[in-house]
C-alpha cells in the first residue's frame, strides 16, 4: 500500500521526443487510477518513469514517503504486469510464479504459501503444472497477474494488460481486475487506450494528450463535464457529436444554429453563452442525447431537428444512426426496435439541458 506522487515530473528521449512535460499527478493509497490517451501520448513512459525502468528527465517522484529518482526499480517494491505477459517458456505456471521468490531467496515455505494464495484469488489452481504454451490467452493473462499478485507490492502498475486478448475475454477480464482490486486493497495504476476500461475500472481518470494531463478526475465527472473538446471527444461510444455553429440571440432567447437548423439553449446557459453572441462555437451532444421525434412528448420547433438518416448501425440492444442536417453530422443513439430506412428524413429531439459548447479557438469547454 502507498501513496505515488509525481511532481513536475517530464521525460525527453534522445532524439529531442518529449513524451511526458511536465506531468504532476498525486495517487493515494488503495486508489485506482487510470491513465488513458491515445497512442503516442506519453502513458507507458510514465508508468515505466514511477517504475524505475525509465529515468526522469526532470521533476520528482514519490512512492509512500520515499523521493525514488535514484531508487532502481528493484528496490521499489512495486509490481508492473505488461501487455506481452513474458512468461518464462520452459517453466509450468508454479514455477513461474514462484521464480521471483526463488531469486529473492524467500523460504520455499513461504514460496508455496503465496504461490497458492495467487492461484486461489484468481482461480488458476487447476493448471500450475501447465506450462505457457498449454494455456489460454485469458489463462496466461492470469499468470502474469499472479506473478506481480505474489510479490505483495506497494502497487501494481499495469501497462494495457488485456489488450492482447479477444473482445470477449476483454470484458471478463475486466471484471476480474475489478474483483482483484477489492481484494488485494492496494494503489493500482493502470494505463489503456481502451476509454471504456477507464471509465469502468478508475477511481479516478486521467486523460492524457502529447504529453500532458488534460483532465484528472473522477469517470462520471470526465464523461459529464470534460474539460475540453478532447476529453469530451475521446471519452464515450459512439463519440460525442461536435458541431461547428455560431450563438445567435433573437427576442432575448440565445440559438445555437448550424446554418441549416436552429436549436434554443435552456435559460441556465444563456449567462454563460452571452459573450459568444454572434460568434462561432463549437456545439457538442452526445448520441443517448438525442431522441427520435416520434417517441417523445416535449418535442417543440425550438428542439427539434430534421435531419437524413444516411447510415443505420444496429448493436442488438440499440441502434446508431448517422445523421445528417444537410449541414453538420451527428450520431443517435435509439431503441433497438427503431430501425429507420437509410436516406430517410426524420426529426430529432435534442436534449438541450445535455448539450455542451466549446471555444473553437482555445478548445476549452465554455459549457
Ligand atoms: N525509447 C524511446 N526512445 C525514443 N522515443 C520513445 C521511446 N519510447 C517512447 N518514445 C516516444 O515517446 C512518446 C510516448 O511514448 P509512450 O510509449 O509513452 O506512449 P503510449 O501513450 O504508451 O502509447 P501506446 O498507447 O501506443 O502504448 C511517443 O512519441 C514515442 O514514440
Ligand atoms: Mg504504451
Amino acid at each position: 500500500m502507498a501513496q505515488i506522487r509525481l511532481k513536475d515530473v517530464s521525460k525527453t528521449y534522445k532524439g529531442g521526443v518529449k513524451a511526458v512535460d511536465k506531468l504532476s499527478l498525486g495517487i493515494e493509497n488503495k486508489e485506482f487510477v487510470v491513465l488513458v490517451g491515445p497512442s503516442g501520448c506519453g502513458k507507458s513512459t510514465t508508468l515505466r518513469m514511477i517504475a524505475g525502468l525509465e529515468e526522469a528527465s526532470a521533476g520528482d517522484i514519490w512512492i509512500g514517503d520515499r523521493l525514488v529518482n535514484d531508487v532502481p526499480a528493484k528496490d521499489r517494491d512495486i509490481s508492473m504486469v505488461f501487455q506481452n505477459y513474458a512468461l518464462y517458456p520452459h517453466m509450468t505456471v508454479f514455477e513461474n510464479l514462484a521464480f521471483g521468490l526463488k531469486l529473492k531467496k524467500y523460504p520455499k515455505g513461504e514460496i508455496i504459501r503465496r504461490v497458492n494464495e495467487a492461484t486461489e484469488i484468481l482461480g488458476i489452481e487447476g493448471i500450475v503444472n501447465r506450462r505457457p504454451k498449454q494455456l489460454s490467452g485469458g489463462e496466461r493473462q492470469r499468470v502474469a497477474l499472479g506473478r506481480a499478485i505474489v510479490r505483495k507490492p506497494k502497487a501494481f502498475l499495469f501497462d494495457e494488460p488485456l489488450s492482447n486478448l479477444d473482445a470477449k475475454l476483454r470484458v471478463q477480464m475486466r471484471a476480474e481486475i475489478h474483483k482483484l482490486r477489492l481484494r488485494l486493497q492496494t494503489t493500482f495504476v493502470y494505463v489503456t487506450h481502451d476509454q471504456t476500461e477507464a471509465l469502468t475500472l478508475g477511481d479516478r481518470i486521467v486523460v492524457m494528450r502529447d504529453g500532458k494531463v488534460q483532465q484528472c478526475a473522477d469517470p462520471m465527472t470526465i464523461y459529464d463535464k470534460p474539460a475540453n473538446k478532447f476529453v469530451a471527444g475521446f471519452m464515450g461510444t459512439p463519440p460525442i457529436s461536435l458541431i461547428h455553429g455560431r450563438i445567435v440571440k433573437k427576442e432575448r432567447k440565445y440559438y445555437f444554429d448550424d446554418g441549416k437548423f436552429q436549436v434554443k439553449l435552456v435559460e441556465e446557459m444563456y449567462r454563460i453563452v452571452a459573450p459568444y453572441e454572434g460568434k462561432n462555437i463549437i456545439f457538442g451532444i452526445r448520441a443517448e442525447d438525442i431522441y427520435d421525434k416520434l417517441f417523445v412528448s416535449e418535442a417543440s420547433p425550438e428542439n427539434t431537428v430534421h435531419a437524413t438518416c444516411e447510415v443505420v448501425e444496429p448493436l442488438g440492444s440499440e441502434v446508431y444512426l448517422y445523421l445528417n442536417s444537410g449541414k453538420s453530422s451527428f450520431i443517435a443513439r435509439v431503441g433497438a426496435h427503431n430501425r429507420p430506412e437509410v436516406n430517410r428524413d426524420m426529426d430529432f429531439v435534442f436534449d438541450m439541458s445535455k448539450v455542451h459548447f466549446f471555444d473553437p479557438e482555445t478548445e476549452n469547454t465554455i459549457i
